[in-house]
């Protein structure tokens, strides 16, 4: 079968960017740290109360390890404030009480939905002190655009 050079250079070059593709989604996943969001568990979203989101905050896990269990509601997240050390290792849990919330922290791969009757997680190591923004990126509302939080991340001594 005859195929005309042109149509070989193209099928090559379309070739040549898949493997491009392929190796740009693996080194995103190895080394660049991105994490795809899955489903951490569920909850019933009319009875938080009853789960680990019953005192929404921070906790202390160990040296450098904290974990935050946060509420996305209209408009505003609970708690809207955390502060922790250079260095630490941050697992959030995320849920919604009341509809579709986005979680983006500025400045890092965190990135999620959240959404009522499931728990979204994601971890990230703070090594730069500085203070993170948090923006809700899924339209909720007309207050949408004010419902944020910071991370504040104190420098060591
Ligand atoms: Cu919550 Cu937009």
């Amino acid at each position: 079968m005859h195929i005309h050079r042109y149509e070989r250079a193209w099928a090559y070059f379309s070739i040549g960017l898949l493997i491009i593709f392929f190796f740009a989604v693996l080194t995103a996943a190895l080394a660049a740290g991105v994490q795809l969001p899955s489903p951490q568990g569920n909850v019933d979203p009319a009875n938080l109360a009853a789960t680990d989101f019953a005192e929404p905050g921070l906790r202390q896990l160990g040296p450098q390890q904290y974990e935050v269990y946060m509420i996305g509601q209209l408009w505003s997240w609970q708690p809207s404030e955390i502060t922790i050390p250079q260095g630490s290792k941050l697992t959030l849990y995320l849920t919604s009480r009341d509809v579709q919330h986005g979680f983006k922290v500025i400045d890092t791969t965190i990135n999620l939905m959240v959404v009522p009757g499931q728990i979204s997680r994601a971890t990230h190591v703070f090594d730069t002190p500085g203070t993170y923004q948090i923006v809700c990126h899924e339209y909720c509302g007309l207050q949408h655009h004010t419902m944020a939080a910071k991370i504040i991340v104190e420098a060591a001594d």
